[in-house]
């Protein structure tokens, strides 16, 4: 763990701005502000129609700033990309808070403005020691691109951390405790991750983790605990209910996020993918096939009850998976042996 420590040192100063910036760590959900975020009209002039355009600062009292290109230093350094949006890290001029900016390829904000509305929504609505802060949303004129401005959180995901210490139990313990409750404080508000994996999972400190990535989040009607549409994520990590060809339309519930956090937990442990194939055009089949109908033995995780709680988490059935209160309950049985480090 010495490695995830020294990682603590690097990224205190972001902490404790990011501290600096919230009143307490007592989570909550703003839902009159979520709701009144998403119903909004998508689009205004053809563009997306960005509803928090304000930073606010927690300083001696609250106030608040226009969130605007110019406000912020540093936005060059490029520190991912993927299909959907480039990720930099700045400075918040005014507040000296350390900011990242999840900036959407245009193509992808327009085409697909729901998913930056989701995010947007979520993460302002959100106040959670496990799940990443959102300060702002800003046009940026020169790129002509959409940005969330988002608490700089450091260099370390899941991934990096499982390629430094894979099988390393007390991660494990660390990572299903905090993981577990997040998820559950996010679907007792009716809202679904859907893209659980490593690198959607970062490190704040050694052992402190945070959810970011909600573009594929969504908001079960809440009487029946099922959301009809097409299925999104990350094919290793789907569960089989989301890639059932004899459903004409994808009903889902909670336990979709249960499932891929299962398969987390056993790269976690093992290092290696539950699913041992690349995720390639052609083995595209072979992945689904084996999602589907393959029954999961894990017999390289040596520990019998870490086995038998993942091999739940992944069970077929969504209605017989693991829920929260199993884990929970197995959490209590199991943390003297697996003390967090
Ligand atoms: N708040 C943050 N702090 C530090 N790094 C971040 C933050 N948000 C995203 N990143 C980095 O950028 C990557 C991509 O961001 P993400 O929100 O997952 O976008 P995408 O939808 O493209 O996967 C992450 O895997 C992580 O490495
Ligand atoms: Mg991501």
């Amino acid at each position: 763990m010495d490695v995830i420590r020294a990682c603590l040192a690097a990224i205190l100063w972001n902490y404790v701005n990011a501290f600096v910036m919230s009143s307490s760590e007592e989570p909550y959900f703003n839902k009159a502000g979520f709701r009144d975020c998403m119903e909004q009209p998508l689009l205004k002039d053809g563009s997306y129609n960005i509803i928090h355009t304000k930073m606010k600062l927690e300083s001696n009292h609250i106030h608040e700033v226009q969130c605007a290109p110019d406000h912020f230093s540093g936005v060059n350094t490029i520190i991912a990309q993927s299909s959907s949006a480039t990720v930099r890290r700045g400075i918040h001029l005014d507040s000296e808070t350390a900011v990242v900016f999840k900036e959407f390829k245009s193509a992808y904000a327009m085409a697909s403005a729901r998913f930056v509305r989701i995010e947007e929504c979520a993460l302002s609505a959100i106040h959670h020691p496990h799940i990443v802060k959102h300060y702002c949303t800003f046009f940026n004129s020169a790129s002509e691109k959409i940005v969330l401005v988002l608490e700089d959180i450091g260099d370390w995901s899941l991934f990096e951390a499982i390629n430094e210490y894979p099988g390393d139990e007390y991660l494990f313990m660390d990572l299903l405790t905090q993981m577990s409750v997040t998820l559950q404080f996010l679907h007792s508000f009716g809202i679904v991750h859907r893209d659980i994996k490593p690198e959607n999972i970062m490190l704040r400190s050694s052992n402190s983790f945070v959810l970011i990535d909600f573009g594929l989040a969504v908001e079960l009607h809440l009487e029946d605990s099922t959301f009809c549409e097409l299925p999104g994520g990350t094919l290793i990590y789907l569960a089989p209910e989301l890639l059932d060809v004899k459903w004409k339309s994808k009903f889902f519930t909670p336990a979709v996020d249960w499932y891929s956090l299962g398969v987390v937990l056993y790269t976690q442990m093992t290092g290696q993918n539950l699913i041992p194939y690349d995720a390639t055009e052609e083995n595209y089949k072979k992945i689904v096939d084996m999602i589907r109908t393959h029954s999961f033995a894990m017999k390289n995780i040596e520990n019998l009850n870490i086995r038998n709680l993942l091999r739940g988490l992944v069970r077929k059935d969504p209605s017989s998976r693991s829920s929260f209160q199993q884990i929970q309950q197995w959490i209590a049985e199991n943390k003297h042996n697996y003390k967090s480090s």
